[in-house]
This record gives C-alpha cells, structure tokens and sequence, in this order.
C-alpha cells in the first residue's frame, strides 16, 4: 500500500474526529492570526472543516474559504456543517496538497492545523504556500515538539531492537528548526507559540500510548515487521517508560508550536 493510500484509510476511518479537544486546538490558531473580511483563504488538510468553517465567518460572505484534504469521508462531514449553516463561501476540493497548483499570490492567509509533519515533503509545501500566498499574506500552522506523545521513547525503543523509526515530529520539533525551514522557505516575521497541553499518566496508561504501529511516516520501517518482532518493540517501549516514572506518573508532553509567518 502506498503512504498516501494509507493516509487516506487511516482517516477515512476516522468519522468520529471532531469532539470538543479537536475543534479546539485547531480554531487556536486563530488566537494568533485571524483573517479580515473580504480576505481569501486556504485550509490545507482541512479534515471535518474546523478550520474552513470557522475562517468562513470571518471572511463573511465577501471573502471565500477553499478547503482541501484527501480523506473522502471528512470532507463529506466537513460538507454536510457547510449545508447545516448554510455557508455559501466554503469550497472544498478533494486534492493531495502537495499536488494542489493554485495560481501565484491568490491567498491572504493559508492554515494547516495538526497535518503539516505528514507531508513527506515539508520544504517543497512551504516553497508552494509562498508562491500562493499574497505578499502581506500569513501562513500559519500548528506542529508538534519532537518528544511529544513520548515519540522518543518509541524510537528508542525501536533502535535498541535494531530499527531505525524515523520521528514524525523531527523536522519541525524544536523552534530553531522551524525558524529554520521558515526562512530557508523565504518567510519572515515568524513567530513560534508554544502551548503544552501535556499531563501526567499513569505507568499503564503511559505503556498503552504505545503508537509505533499508526506511525504515519513515509519511511515507517514497522509496517515490514513480523508480530514477534512488533512486540519485542513494545516490550522496550515499555521499559523505557518505566524508567521515566516519578512519584506523579510518566509524563506526557504535548507540546504544540502554533506558529505564524509573513510573506512581507
Ligand atoms: C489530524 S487531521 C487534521 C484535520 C484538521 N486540519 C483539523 O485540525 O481539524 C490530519 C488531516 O490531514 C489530511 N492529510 C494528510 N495528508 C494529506 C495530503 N497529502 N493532502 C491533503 N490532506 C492530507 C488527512 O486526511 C486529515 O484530514
């Protein structure tokens, strides 16, 4: 199965995606950055639409919203909250947004809440948003620190069982890298917002977040590998934890960078 064809199946399965938790940490991003009315915005990998629908009001009927995405069965869900309130300034296309070619400075603002680290191809994406983005324009997207849900532990667990598990949350894990990508993609006036919305777990609770085998990387070598070998990896895993448990539990970080940078 290719990458993107597992991209689409994991999410399309995902029907029951928006609760409260997921709304809110998408729609944060417009603490940070609000599009005006009248302005044209773009919602890469827009899901169920929490993004598009809530750009929708604040453009208002003079501006206009394009959401895109891969996953059939959100944008149906995403299309059924445009028919319930009667929106009439959402368009959503179902396009891989690395393939997505809109024509040069066409936006005002472009959002990607909770998707960017999977795309393959992080420089290219960026390189795409400039060119589409209007000068003055913002893009603005939210990533994950390199250790949050104790994605180190995982690939650590994996090396020392001789696997070598890319992490997801690499590339854009640290402030500076993400400074760095930014202006390498000719951005500039980047600010990096970081909320930990991490907690304390219990060791079991710690030791179920185990996630080796939803890793959505494009290089995730644990798709190849027999069950034995899978739960020798998690028998590591859970070793690892184990020695970060304190008095409080094992903690769970969870730490988002909301970032926002300037085509200026
Ligand atoms: C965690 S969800 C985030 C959805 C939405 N942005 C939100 O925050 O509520 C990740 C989304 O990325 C989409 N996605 C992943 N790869 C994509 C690609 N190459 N092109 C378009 N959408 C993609 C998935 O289909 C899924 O809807």
């Amino acid at each position: 199965m290719t990458y993107k064809q597992e991209i689409i199946d994991f999410y399309n399965a995902r029907t029951n995606y928006d609760n409260e938790a997921t709304l809110n940490r998408a729609i944060a991003l417009f603490d940070y950055a609000t599009p005006c009315p009248g302005q044209s915005v773009l919602d890469v990998a827009t899901g169920t639409g929490n993004i598009a629908l809530k750009a929708a009001q604040k453009v208002d009927t003079s501006g206009s919203v394009i959401g895109i995405d891969i996953a059939t069965e959100l944008l149906k869900i995403a299309q059924q909250k445009i028919k319930a309130q009667n929106l009439s300034n959402v368009e959503l296309i179902e396009v891989d947004a690395q393939a997505y070619d809109p024509e040069p400075d066409k936006f005002d603002a472009i959002y990607c809440s909770y998707a960017i680290v999977l795309f393959p191809n992080i420089p290219k994406i960026l390189e795409n948003w400039y060119r589409c983005l209007k000068f003055g324009g913002f893009i603005a997207f939210t990533c994950s620190s390199e250790n949050s849900y104790l994605a180190l532990s995982i690939v650590k667990a994996c090396a020392k069982n001789g696997i070598t598990l890319p992490n997801l949350h690499e590339p854009l894990g640290t402030p500076e890298r993400i400074q760095h990508l930014l202006t390498q993609a000719k951005f500039n006036q980047i600010e990096i917002h970081p909320r930990q919305m991490g907690t304390y777990l219990s060791l079991e609770k710690a030791q179920s977040r185990w996630n080796g085998q939803f890793w959505l990387h494009t290089d995730n070598p644990l798709r190849q590998l027999k069950p034995e070998k899978i739960c020798l990896l998690k028998a590591s895993y859970d070793d690892e934890i184990a020695a970060l448990e304190t008095e409080q539990g094992v903690w769970y970080e969870e730490l988002i960078y909301y970032v926002v940078a300037r085509k200026a």
